[in-house]
């Protein structure tokens, strides 16, 4: 009967959000590692760098982003005239919160050859100190594609080592920072998940530390994850990411079976946003993302630099 309530009022709640979605010309995005509710409410749904082309090329007046604040500020920097909307305002990166534009300044004077590579996953003004920005789908290809020597990358650590491994030609000085989710992921966890599945394919995404990469059969962001599970002619895969991307696999391929690395991969930050919050967002058109006109187009230079080079 409680169930059954809930599921009414999701129709409910559902019906509203694409009313309120027509009424207002909006589109929704949302990233892979929101709950399955979300996934299947939104417009589209991608990693990082589709949802990042989408902001820039969609015709809407509003942009609604599930997902975390560095997403919903790349979404604003892209189209600056739109009204974008961050469904739950506090729901943010870790990560992204790990450097900050001091620490670029402080690497830049050590460095002074070197150009700033930051990842999507940060913020604005962490933006606005680097020379181009890149995505886990474009990392190594951007990297590979810059005339300087020398690279400076911010934050993560597992990606820019890994960025750093696959273009040996370029020297690359790399900040600590980390995804929690991850990051605490182990070489025994993988020797555990294969004893249990034996013959699985270990699919990674390239924030995991460099133990799990090097057991890992693909390594890709997570559109690339599952792109290659879809093609792929083997059945069983261990998948070294957030849990949500789940959703979107078993959707894909019903035939085939998928195991997270470990029992609750999860990001709360991805996981905060409800739909009533997305409905809400829409009705009110509450909790806009507004930047400093200044440093969102010093942001802009590198986000644009990184769609040129892809
Ligand atoms: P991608 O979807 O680009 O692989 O990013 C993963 C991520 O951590 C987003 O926060
Ligand atoms: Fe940040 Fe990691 Fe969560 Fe992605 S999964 S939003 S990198 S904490």
């Amino acid at each position: 009967m409680e169930k059954n309530c809930i599921v009414q009022g999701n129709k409910q709640i559902i019906a509203d959000i694409n009313r309120l979605k027509q009424e207002k010309n909006a589109v929704i995005l949302a990233h892979y590692y929101e709950t399955g509710a979300v996934q299947d409410a939104a417009d589209i749904v991608g990693d990082s760098f589709a949802l990042s082309r989408m902001a820039k090329d969609t015709d809407a007046s509003i942009i609604v982003f599930c997902g975390v604040r560095f997403m919903a500020e790349s979404a604003k920097i892209l189209s600056p005239h739109k009204k974008v909307l961050l469904p739950v305002p506090h729901a943010g990166c870790p990560m992204a919160d790990m450097v900050t534009p001091e620490d670029v300044r402080s690497l830049r004077e050590k460095h002074p050859q070197a150009a700033v590579v930051c990842y999507v996953n940060s913020s604005c003004e962490v933006k606005a100190e680097s020379d181009v920005c890149v995505t886990s789908s474009n990392a190594v290809k951007i990297v590979r594609a810059m005339d300087e020597k020398q690279i400076i990358f911010v934050p993560d650590q597992n990606l820019g080592r890994y960025v750093a491994e696959n273009v040996q030609e370029k020297e690359v000085f790399l900040h600590s920072g980390f995804c929690p989710v991850h990051h605490r992921l182990t070489s025994d966890d993988v020797a555990k998940a294969k004893a249990q599945m034996p013959g699985a394919v270990l699919l990674a995404h390239p924030e995991c530390t460099r133990a799990v990469l090097d057991a890992a059969d693909y390594i890709g962001s997570t559109a690339q994850i599952l792109d290659y599970a879809k093609q792929a002619a083997e059945q069983t895969f261990i998948i070294a990411t957030e849990e949500g991307i789940l959703h979107k696999l078993h959707k894909d391929n019903p035939d085939k079976v998928f195991f997270p690395l470990t029992p609750n991969l999860l990001c709360t930050d991805m996981k905060k946003t409800t739909l009533l919050d997305l409905r809400d967002a829409l009705l009110y058109e509450q909790h806009e993302i507004s930047l400093s006109y200044d440093v969102m187009s010093k942001a802009r230079r590198c986000l644009d630099r990184m769609l040129i080079l892809s």
